[in-house]
């Protein structure tokens, strides 16, 4: 089966990701409790809360990782599997909060592995080597580097995975979920870790997957990115959705200030700031990891 998302875009608003009344226990702990939440195509939906509140537990929900203790998932209209590759056969690919790419593999590896749910080529094929199969392979590459251009790591496709250095690997890690051509991507903190500027870029990024056709569904920190981003943010506290919205109607959220946010979000820091940051940085040549608004973090 090869359904190829990139180039078929789906129609605008048609409900992508329908994640209805979902709760995950964990004995005693209930870490999701009766969520619901949809994505809708040509959409960037955000899942922001704070840490604990059940965003990971949430997606492993959506992924076939766990299966929730109530509620049901559809894609496209469909009831998931709860197998994880049946998850990413159906549609929704992933990144996850603990980068895990195969460290040992080269980058370009690490994208041919990511497109084995959209390969029919079995393991006769593979074993015969036959016409069939070069020609399948040849595909998978062309496809592998076309996506490590995308992202910019197409230099590095021989590169080791784990020679690279971390904002790199986030990247890769998109290269590879995108390669099971999804129509709905789950990333899980992107950008933690990253530089202004590496956050910056994933920011482009997201864009141009989403005008690519595919939905986003994104948990961050950075508030910045987050607000740039998003057509609609979803706030969970203690494993409950608490509001959902536009970032206007969510930053001006008491009751989101009050249990995540902590402050208005106009007092962080302007772009003035993070621009002078910057400078200091190129002069100093120290990259930091420190996210637009999380300067005070440690
Ligand atoms: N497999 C598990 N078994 C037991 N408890 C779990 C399991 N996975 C998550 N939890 C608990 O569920 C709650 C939610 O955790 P989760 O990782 O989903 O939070 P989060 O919102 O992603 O937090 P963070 O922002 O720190 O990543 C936590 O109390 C966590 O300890
Ligand atoms: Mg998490």
């Amino acid at each position: 089966m090869t359904t190829d998302t990139t180039t078929t875009v789906a129609p605008t608003g048609e409900t992508v990701l329908d994640a209805r009344g979902v709760t995950m226990r964990f004995g005693g702990l209930t870490a999701v409790r009766d969520v619901n939440l949809t994505v809708n195509s040509g959409e960037i939906v955000g899942l922001i809360g704070p840490n604990g509140a059940g965003k990971t537990t949430f997606f492993n929900c959506l992924t076939g990782l766990y299966i929730p203790t109530e509620g049901e998932v559809r894609y496209k209209g469909n009831v998931l599997p709860p197998k994880s590759f049946k998850v990413t056969a159906a549609g929704i690919a992933r990144t996850f909060q603990n980068i895990r790419l195969f460290a040992n593999m080269t980058v370009l590896e690490n994208v041919l592995v990511g497109r084995h749910t959209r390969t029919k080529e079995g393991f006769w094929s593979a074993v015969l080597r036959g016409p069939g199969f070069h020609k399948a392979e040849a595909t998978s590459r062309e496809r592998a580097m076309e996506l490590l251009e995308f992202v910019g790591l197409e230099k590095k496709a021989e590169h080791l995975a784990r020679n690279l250095p971390y904002g790199e690997q986030r990247k890769l890690e998109i290269a590879r979920a995108l390669a099971s051509e999804p129509g709905l991507l789950l990333l899980d903190e992107p950008t933690a870790g990253m530089n202004p500027q590496e956050t910056r870029a994933t920011e482009e990024l997201v864009f141009a997957i989403r005008d690519k056709g595919i939905a986003v569904l994104v948990i961050e920190h950075d508030m910045r990115f987050i607000f740039n981003l998003c057509d609609r943010v979803a706030v969970l506290v203690q494993g409950e959705k608490l509001v959902e919205g536009d970032s206007a109607t969510v930053q001006g959220d008491e009751r989101v200030v009050a249990a995540y946010l902590g402050e208005p979000f106009e007092n962080a820091p302007g772009d003035e700031e993070v621009a002078e940051v910057e400078a200091a940085e190129a002069q100093a040549g120290t990259p930091t990891d420190a996210a637009p608004g999380k300067e005070n973090d440690r």
